[in-house]
């Protein structure tokens, strides 16, 4: 079985590739290297002992992605590849919508045209916005985006659900809550590059003494010590869920359509949790403080795991703890590497 892993060089993508490798798929790669490095292929070949093809083009044009795609007999597409920085998406929205829309058309153009392939869609816990009622199900209302990025998100969902729906299409999106951690062996795992705005690679580097202080934005929201909680889900019990989907497809029990699970631990845990978990498994003390709240934070977030147990037969099984060892091993392998730009 052939399956296409775009953004397959990025932190999902290179996690989930070495998952579908260790269990026998051929594996192509597609990564235009816009938001990570070349040697993650190395990582992927040291851990897998394979080295998957890997296409350098960007699937957001048209005549590349067809190109690339005219030939190949894929049994199933798994679609990381996006911009994926809130931030940013504020500044540079149209930027957002034409990589990450563009390149989910371009690839629902081919699934379209050969609709024996599977197609799993990257979403995000972001389409539910500032939830009213937890733990989140697959249910629970989606709220206006709060940045282009999450549009980009919702949208997506809507071009994939009214495709999947028109050609027959069998496809799932997987709306993951907040991926934290590294393959144990430490030879892959997440590359910010630049300043990490997300909060375990900040601490880790800053731990690692490449940035200063952590600050931990509020102690003042209605949660048990003030600081927000996430779902903070370990990228490996992510890599085999995008497996346990693919083979959903695959054998045919999946429905014709757009299919929806979250992907969490179904535990809400604090930012002042987290520095907890860090500091008990490094035995190393955190240098942070607060400071006021991030514009657009949300109070909480945490997942119904409910569906994915039940229909996909996966559970989160990697704990804080764990994620919080692999992503500081992760650290010390980078070194300084990762400060680069
Ligand atoms: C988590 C908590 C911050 C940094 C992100 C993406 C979102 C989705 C999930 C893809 C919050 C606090 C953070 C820091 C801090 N990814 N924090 N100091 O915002 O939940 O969501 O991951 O779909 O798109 O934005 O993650 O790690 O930025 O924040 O106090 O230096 O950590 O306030 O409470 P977030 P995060």
């Amino acid at each position: 079985m052939k399956i296409l892993v775009t953004g397959g060089l990025g932190y999902i993508g290179s996690h989930t590739a070495v998952v579908l490798l260790e269990k026998g798929y051929e594996v192509l790669l597609v990564d235009n290297l816009s938001n990570t490095r070349a040697e993650v292929l190395d990582g992927i070949a040291a851990i897998s002992g394979k080295r998957p093809e890997w296409l350098n083009i960007d699937l957001a044009d048209p005549a590349a992605c067809r190109a690339a795609l005219e030939g190949q007999h894929l049994d199933g597409i798994i679609h990381f590849a996006a911009y994926k920085a809130v931030g940013e998406s504020v500044q540079e929205p149209l930027k957002y919508y034409q990589n990450n829309l563009g390149s989910l058309v371009n690839l629902l153009d081919y699934v379209s045209q050969h609709p024996s392939c599977g197609f799993i869609f990257s979403s995000s816990c972001t389409v539910y916005g500032d939830a009213e009622v937890f733990p989140i199900t697959e249910e629970s209302p989606i709220k206006p985006a709060e940045s282009p990025y999450g549009n980009t998100k919702q949208i997506g969902e809507e071009i994939l659900r009214e495709t999947a729906a028109a050609k027959g299409l069998k496809t799932i999106a997987l709306r993951y809550f907040n991926p934290i951690g590294a393959h144990p062996s430490s030879l892959i795992g997440e590359l910010p590059l630049g300043v990490p705005q997300t909060l375990v690679p900040y601490i880790t580097q800053s731990a690692a003494g490449l940035r200063g202080p952590l600050r931990v934005y509020g102690n003042d929201y209605p949660t048990p010590d003030g600081t927000p909680l996430r779902d903070y889900i370990h990228v490996m019990d992510l890599a085999n869920a995008h497996r346990l989907a693919l083979e959903r497809i695959l054998s045919g029990n999946s429905a014709v359509g757009m299919e929806i699970f979250n992907l969490g631990t179904g535990t809400g845990s604090s930012v002042l949790q987290v520095i907890q978990a860090f500091e008990r498994v490094t035995h190393a003390k955190l240098n942070w403080s607060f400071a006021p709240r991030r514009e657009g934070d949300q109070i909480a977030t945490y997942a119904d795991t409910t569906k994915a147990r039940e229909v996909l037969g996966w559970v989160a099984e990697k704990s804080l703890d764990e994620a919080m060892r692999d992503a500081w091993a992760w650290q010390v392998a980078l070194g300084s590497d990762s400060q680069k730009p």
